[in-house]
């Protein structure tokens, strides 16, 4: 009998046709948007569906794994992080787990990058004033902006992301670079000249870019709180293109409007969709709608990848991105 796949959203092309390549019988979510929780539990019990694919914007916990039914082997997440997805009820309930790591790298580094240009050459603002009939002719004050050429990123989080930042910093634009990680990275050091920090806080005071590249977790909820943006300079920028709730929003707030950092931007809220309104009046705040891997390129790339963990594991084989294997 045909593998039976659920796709709780349209996604690209190019990974539905590799599924029923496959000869894999889909049903794909027809709804405009992301199922709600009932709505994705009830799609599931309709059918006995043998995987799903599954995205960063559905909630996947025990009650929906119960829902899937215990035919099914696989959620294959549509995304590299995966904190949307309660592993210990995925093992528990032996059912794999895969992501779609590497294929984003390159471009959530360009989106980082473009962030961390755009706020320090304060261009959505410019754009805003521009449109606005507000530019009368040039001014040697006007809009002024910081360099990024040769100042300090200090990066959180060294995985494949943080470290094709790095790169871009230091080849590209000659920055120096800091970093802390849970574990040390001398090979990276010695290529990008880079400089360890065993703590956040020793990492903070000394950069005028902070770019955030770790997961979400337990210990990094908040990593940024009022305490740390506290340590950072009143000149400096934080970037963040990993997971909203890094970030307590409201301690952000506090920062810039206290002028404690110079500007920050964002491609990722603490409750997404829903964005702090009083952020949204301030110019010192650079806003995308979590798009940093949204190239067309790679959303294909990530597509492909999701499906193929689907087909390698309903195959019966061990699907390249495992990231839980599942208890037997
Ligand atoms: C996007 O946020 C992803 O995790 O792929
Ligand atoms: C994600 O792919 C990372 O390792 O940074």
């Amino acid at each position: 009998m045909a593998n039976k796949v659920f796709v709780t959203r349209k996604i690209p092309d190019s990974g539905i046709a590799l599924l029923k390549a496959a000869g894999f019988e889909l049903v794909v979510s027809e709804k405009d948007g992301v199922l709600t929780k009932d709505e994705l539990m009830g799609a599931l019990k309709k059918e006995k569906y043998d995987g799903v694919l599954c995205l960063l914007t559905d909630h996947i916990d025990d009650e929906v794994f119960n829902a899937a039914g215990k035919q099914c082997k696989i959620f294959a997440n549509y995304a590299v992080g995966f904190d949307n997805i309660d592993l210990k009820a995925a093992r528990t309930r032996n059912i794999m787990v895969t992501n779609t790591p590497g294929v984003l790298t390159e471009t959530v580094a360009e989106h980082t990058f473009a962030l961390m240009l755009a706020i320090a050459h304060r261009v959505a603002e410019a754009d805003r004033f521009t449109r606005a009939g507000k530019y009368k002719g040039w001014g040697p004050m006007l809009l002024l902006g910081s360099d990024v050429f040769g100042k300090t990123l200090g990066i959180i989080g060294l995985g494949r992301i943080g470290a094709r930042v790095a790169h871009h910093a230091v080849r590209g634009f000659d920055m120096k670079v800091l970093y802390y990680d849970v574990q040390r990275n001398e090979n990276f050091e010695r290529e990008y000249g880079a400089a360890y920090r065993d703590r956040i806080e020793t990492l903070l005071p000394d950069a005028d870019f902070v770019s955030i590249h770790v997961p979400l977790l337990e210990s990094t909820k908040h990593l940024m709180n009022d305490l740390r943006f506290g340590m950072m300079r009143n000149t400096a920028y934080l970037i963040n293109t990993s997971r909203g709730p890094i970030v307590d929003e409201q301690a952000l707030l506090r920062a810039l409007r206290a002028g404690t950092i110079k500007g920050a931007a964002l491609d990722v809220f603490e409750n997404e969709p829903a964005i702090e309104p009083l952020l949204l009046e301030l110019d010192s705040i650079l806003l995308t709608p979590h798009i940093a891997s949204g190239t067309i390129e790679t959303r294909e790339k990530m597509a492909r990848l999701a499906a193929n963990n689907l087909i390698e594991a309903l195959a019966g084989r061990v699907p390249p991105n495992i990231v839980q294997a599942g208890s037997s």
